[in-house]
């Protein structure tokens, strides 16, 4: 029997609810898409530059040489993981999707299914001012990562005191989150070095940053504490016009690799893409809508299989390559498209 797509299941199931991505430079259909929804911002450049910035490469065939089973363990923050792949944080989804699904069925889902693949979850931190904060609830059954938005300091301080006693492995801060309807009500803001400071301080456990787009904002992560950074323009969901991931973490690496963990997210929609990130500079690739497509597909067994199914792409482009394992794979083994 076929393995079923279960990323395909759940863009069917959004598609007649006419929830869909923007896609004006890939060649997909376009339909209309915004935030909140799948879409990104303004005419979608950012989000099409993601997959555009990653188009920019080719994996250099070395196929002559003894066979080898390729090992894609690797650890994060100190935990073991199967895979350098992590789901990406998502929140906001009764509003986004429209009600297909519930905010905390869909982070369990997630949660679990990452657990099941041998990986680990992200959750997000919605705008819904009026929602529960529901996470800390959910980390205590099951290994997971918390991503705050970038509140004024007395909230962040709340929602990290409940993430402490729950066993968060990891809290970050979606410092691209200070904008929308928390900031009309003066619920979130732009972070300055020293209130980053402050932030560190709250949690002894590892701290990162997410929506890292300039080399600049990555070595002000490092100077205050933080254990690694996101990059990430947020699936081009916060403004338009910015650089592709891939275009920006080659020369963000160059100055943090080894120096702090470095992940990147945007159009990971396969193994393959992971691979690509790794070979610019990530340690950790994180995946957002496919993850989420995937929930509304299958649940918590729609989010393993796609896992499984990036695992075997990933080893595959790693068998071809000539990476035995992930610390193998560098910028040697691709190359720039001319
Ligand atoms: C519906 C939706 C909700 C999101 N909510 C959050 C969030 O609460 N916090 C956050 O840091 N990022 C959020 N993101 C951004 C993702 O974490 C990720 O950066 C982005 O989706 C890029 O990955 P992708 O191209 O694989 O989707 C959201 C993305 C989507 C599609």
């Amino acid at each position: 029997m076929n393995k079923i797509d279960y990323i395909n299941e759940g863009k069917q199931i959004l598609r007649d609810k006419d929830i869909v991505e923007t896609d004006s430079f890939c060649g997909e259909k376009i339909m209309h898409a915004s935030v909140p929804g799948l879409g990104g911002a303004g005419r979608g450049i950012s989000f099409s530059r993601n997959k555009s910035s990653l188009l920019k490469y080719y994996i250099k065939h070395r196929m002559l040489s003894d066979h080898f089973s390729p090992e894609t363990n690797t650890n994060f923050f100190g935990q073991d993981i199967k895979i350098p792949i992590i789901a990406a944080p998502m929140s906001g989804i009764k509003t986004s999707l429209k009600g297909v699904i519930q905010e905390r069925d869909f982070h369990k889902s997630i949660l679990e299914g990452c657990s099941d693949a041998g990986t680990i979850g992200m959750c997000g931190d919605s705008y819904d001012t009026t929602a529960e904060y529901h996470v800390p609830e959910l980390l205590k059954d099951v290994r997971g990562i918390a991503v705050c938005k970038p509140r004024i300091f007395s909230d962040i301080k709340n929602r990290i005191q409940l993430l402490s006693v729950s066993g968060v492995h990891a809290i970050g801060i979606d410092i691209d989150g200070a904008a929308g309807m928390l900031l009309e009500a003066g619920k979130v803001t732009k972070k300055n070095p020293l209130e980053l400071k402050k932030i560190r301080s709250l949690f002894d456990g590892p701290m990162f940053l997410k929506g890292i787009m300039s080399v600049e904002d990555a070595l002000i992560a490092h100077q205050t504490g933080f254990d690694g950074i996101v990059v990430s323009n947020h699936g081009g969901r916060s403004i338009d016009y910015s650089l592709g991931t891939a275009d920006i973490l080659p020369a963000i690496s160059d100055k943090l690799k080894r120096k702090i963990t470095i992940m990147v997210d945007g159009g990971v929609v396969s193994g393959y893409d992971a691979f690509i990130y790794l070979a610019l500079g990530a340690d950790v690739v994180l995946s957002g809508r496919s993850i989420l497509h995937s929930v509304v597909g299958g649940g918590r067994t729609g989010v393993t299989e796609t896992l499984n199914k990036f695992t075997s792409e990933l080893k595959r482009a790693m068998l071809f390559s000539g990476c035995r394992k992930i610390s193998d794979i560098s910028s040697e083994v691709i190359e720039k498209y001319e």
